[in-house]
């Protein structure tokens, strides 16, 4: 009887996602993620699943060996696998888009309401006893106000279907390619250069993956772009956002306030700029920790290096698999 695949995973995910993988190969876990360990232990793997940390670039997919075929990523954003690298060496990544959109939009609102409504300020009142504090901040409504929508992808599209729904806002989006007619109806947006978005909305809310275009997307000349009681939400990745220049931007009263999942260096330093502020709403990268997107991720993760290892092909490839599976036969001279 042939080796069952070896599937090397980097971080335990959902028993649902756990299960299919038990039935698809050996699943091996890594016993850190620490980079001397990984080198090590991914030897000989058919498969590796990672969720969002834990680099794999050319060094570790040559440290796997030749059998390695798909890289399976529980999540959305690839930034930290070196996806071209894996092309080139014909290797499928496959991830899970859509998997959390829902989770992350609603994380998006929880920001938007508990800083429109001085939270953190209400809450530290309350627990050192100054009740009647109650009045000293105004807060506002969301309802009618507009929403910059930057990247309309997945969880952008959630995001602006629930800020035209729930709260009527104005909806406006900037996006790099066509966005479908119908994604644009649902949410009742409006599509406008970048610029406009920072100059217009109330609320501005990043969607967009880490990447050349979109590292340092909102730097300082951003942010003065911005109204000065904006809101800015950042649930994609921290390197999008200059945090020095946000901390800058609130200390002169030119933003009403920051919420963001995301760090540039994740965990954040203890003296961040931004951690312990009272106009700032931080998550330590949970926005996708709920039930229905964590056994989303795990499942369609496991369904999709579960075929890979079959020999079937992946319902969700981020990398081209006819350029993958050229590379693959030129590598191995399989003629497979
Ligand atoms: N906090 C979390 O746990 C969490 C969870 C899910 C996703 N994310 C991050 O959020 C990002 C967005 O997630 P998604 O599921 O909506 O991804 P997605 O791929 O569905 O959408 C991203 C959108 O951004 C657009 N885009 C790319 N570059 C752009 C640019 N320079 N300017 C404007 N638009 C640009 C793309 O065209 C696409 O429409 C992911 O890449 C990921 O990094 C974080």
């Amino acid at each position: 009887m042939p080796d069952r695949p070896r599937i090397f995973m980097m971080t335990h995910m959902h028993e649902d996602g756990m299960r299919l993988l038990h039935q698809a190969g050996e699943v091996v876990m890594a016993s850190s993620l620490e980079r001397e360990t990984l080198l090590r232990e991914v030897a000989g793997a058919d498969a590796i699943v990672t969720r969002t940390y834990g680099t794999i670039d050319a060094t570790l997919l040559d440290a796997a060996g030749p059998g390695l075929k798909v890289v399976g990523r529980h999540g959305v954003g690839v930034d930290h696998v070196d996806v071209p690298a894996a092309t080139e060496r014909g290797i499928l990544v496959v991830s899970t888009p859509g998997a959390n959109k829902e989770a992350v939009a609603e994380h998006v609102f929880a920001f938007m309401i508990g800083l429109s409504k001085h939270f953190p300020l209400q809450m530290k009142a309350l627990a050192e006893g100054r009740f009647m504090d109650r009045t000293q901040q105004m807060g506002r409504d969301i309802k009618g106000k507009t929403i910059g929508i930057i990247g309309f992808g997945n969880v952008g599209r959630v995001v602006g279907k629930i800020a035209h729904a729930a709260f009527g806002m104005r909806v406006l989006y900037n996006d790099i390619v066509p966005i479908p007619a119908e994604a644009e109806v649902a949410a009742h947006a409006t599509r406008v250069d970048f610029e406009t978005a920072l100059r217009e909305a109330d609320y501005v809310t990043l969607h967009v993956p880490l990447d050349a275009s979109t590292r340092g997307m909102i730097d300082r000349r951003a942010l003065s772009l911005m109204k000065p009681d904006a809101i800015l939400i950042n649930t994609c990745r921290g390197p999008v956002v200059d945090e020095q220049a946000v901390a800058e931007a609130l200390d002169a009263g030119r933003l009403w306030g920051y919420g963001a999942d995301v760090f540039a260096q994740e965990p954040p330093p203890a003296d961040h700029p931004l951690i312990g502020r009272l106009d700032v709403m931080l998550t330590p990268h949970s926005a996708a920790q709920t039930v229905e997107s964590l056994v989303n991720m795990a499942t369609w993760v496991a369904e999709d290096v579960a075929r890979v290892l079959r020999g079937e092909p992946p319902l969700r490839p981020y990398n081209d698999p006819a350029a993958v599976a050229a590379h693959r036969e030129r590598r191995l001279g399989t003629g497979r």
